[in-house]
C-alpha cells in the first residue's frame, strides 16, 4: 500500500520514480484499505487522480490481489530475531540521534506521556517488498517510545492495523502491545503518543478530531487538504478536515524527521509534532535547526525534509 506525495515543494526525486495510483476500498467491515499501484510511499496524501473505485466488483477484485500469504516458514520467534536485527542497526544510525536529541531536549517529564499508540503499520510478515519498510516503522516505534518511558511509568502500547494476521498480532503481543479494532481514537489523551506512519490523511483526521496528543509522529498534517477531496467518500466536506487539522497545527510545532539512510522511503517525508509549551520551544528550534537545517514556522508544517542518501 503506498501514498504519493503532495506537490507543493521540488525535491529531488529518483529518476522513474512515476506517479503512484492509489485506489481507496471501503471494505464490508467498515475498514478502508488503500491499495497501489507503485512501491514508492511518501505521505498520507494522494494524487490528484480520480482513482475511487466504488464498484462492488472492483472492491473484491481489489480485495482479493491484496498480498495475505505470510513468507514462507517465517514463524513469531523468526520475526522477532529480524526484528532485533533491525534494532542493533537502528542504534548506529545519525536518525536515532536526531530522534532522540530533539526528545532530549523537548524534556517529557514524568506523566507526560503514558499510552503509545502506532496506526497503520502495515504487516511485518506478508510476503511482499514493504514488510521491511513496516518494520522500520517499528523500530521508530519502539525506539521513540524507549526514549519517553520512564522506570516508574512505561508506556501502555496500543496498535491498530487491518492488515495484521495471527503472526503480525502475536509478534506484537510479545512485544507488550495491545491490538485495536478500529478504537484508536479512544486512546488518543492528552498524555498520547500517536505514531502514525502514512496513514492516510482521511483516515487520521477524523481520528484526530478534538483529540490533543502530546506527541504526534508521522504523515506531514497540511493546514489545506482541499486539493485532495476526490480522495474523500461524496458525503464528506473536506471542511471538516480541514478544520481538524489547523486545529491540530495551531498548538503545535512541528520537525522533519532526521534522514534515515537504511531504507529509502520507510520514515522519508515523516514529522514530528510536539505541543507547544512555555519555555522549551526556542530550545528546541535551535536544535532543530542545528541538526537537520530546516526551517521551522510556528504553528505549521512548514520544514521540508532532507534528500535521501540512498
Ligand atoms: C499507506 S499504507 C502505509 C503502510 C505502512 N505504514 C507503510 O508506510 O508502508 C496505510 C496503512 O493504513 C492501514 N489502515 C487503513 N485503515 C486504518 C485504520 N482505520 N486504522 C489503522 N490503520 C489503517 C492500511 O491497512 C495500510 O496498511
Amino acid at each position: 500500500m503506498e501514498v504519493t506525495a503532495p506537490k507543493k515543494k521540488k525535491t529531488s526525486r529518483k529518476a522513474g520514480a512515476g506517479p503512484v495510483k492509489r485506489v481507496t476500498v471501503p471494505l464490508d467491515d467498515g475498514w478502508s484499505m488503500v491499495t497501489h499501484t507503485s512501491s514508492r510511499n511518501r505521505s498520507g496524501l494522494s494524487d490528484r487522480s480520480n482513482n475511487k473505485i466504488t464498484g462492488e466488483k472492483e472492491k473484491r477484485l481489489l480485495a482479493a490481489s491484496r498480498p495475505k500469504s505470510i513468507v514462507p516458514g517465517l514463524t513469531v520467534q523468526g520475526l522477532m530475531e529480524e526484528f532485533r536485527e533491525f534494532e542493533r542497526r537502528w542504534r548506529e544510525t545519525s536518525c536515532k540521534r536526531g530522534v532522540e536529541g530533539l526528545l532530549k531536549r523537548r524534556g517529557f517529564k514524568e506523566g507526560d506521556l503514558k499510552e503509545a499508540v502506532c496506526l497503520g503499520v502495515g504487516s511485518f510478515s506478508v510476503d511482499w517488498e514493504h514488510r521491511g519498510r513496516s518494520l522500520w516503522q517499528l523500530v521508530l516505534f519502539l525506539g521513540v517510545v524507549r526514549e519517553v518511558s520512564t522506570p516508574a511509568i512505561p508506556l501502555k502500547l496500543f496498535a491498530q492495523e487491518p492488515c495484521f494476521n495471527s503472526i503480525d498480532k502475536a509478534f506484537l503481543r510479545e512485544l507488550g502491545f495491545a491490538i485495536l479494532n478500529n478504537d484508536a481514537h479512544k486512546h488518543f489523551t492528552p498524555t498520547s503518543f500517536v505514531y502514525s506512519p502514512f496513514l492516510d490523511w482521511f483516515i487520521l483526521l477524523p481520528m484526530l478530531r478534538n483529540k490533543d496528543p502530546t506527541l504526534f509522529i508521522g504523515n506531514e498534517i497540511l493546514a489545506d487538504y482541499s486539493q485532495y477531496t476526490h480522495s474523500l467518500p461524496v458525503e464528506k466536506s473536506i471542511k471538516d478536515y480541514n478544520n481538524t487539522a489547523k486545529k491540530f497545527l495551531r498548538s503545535r510545532k512541528a520537525y522533519a524527521l532526521p534522514s534515515f539512510d537504511l531504507h529509502q522511503h520507510a520514515m522519508h517525508g515523516m514529522m514530528i509534532y510536539f505541543k507547544k509549551s512555555e519555555g522549551i520551544d526556542v530550545e528546541v528550534t535551535a536544535i532543530k535547526r542545528a541538526q537537520t537545517h530546516e526551517t521551522v514556522t510556528s504553528g505549521t508544517a512548514s520544514a521540508e525534509p532532507e534528500l535521501e542518501q540512498q
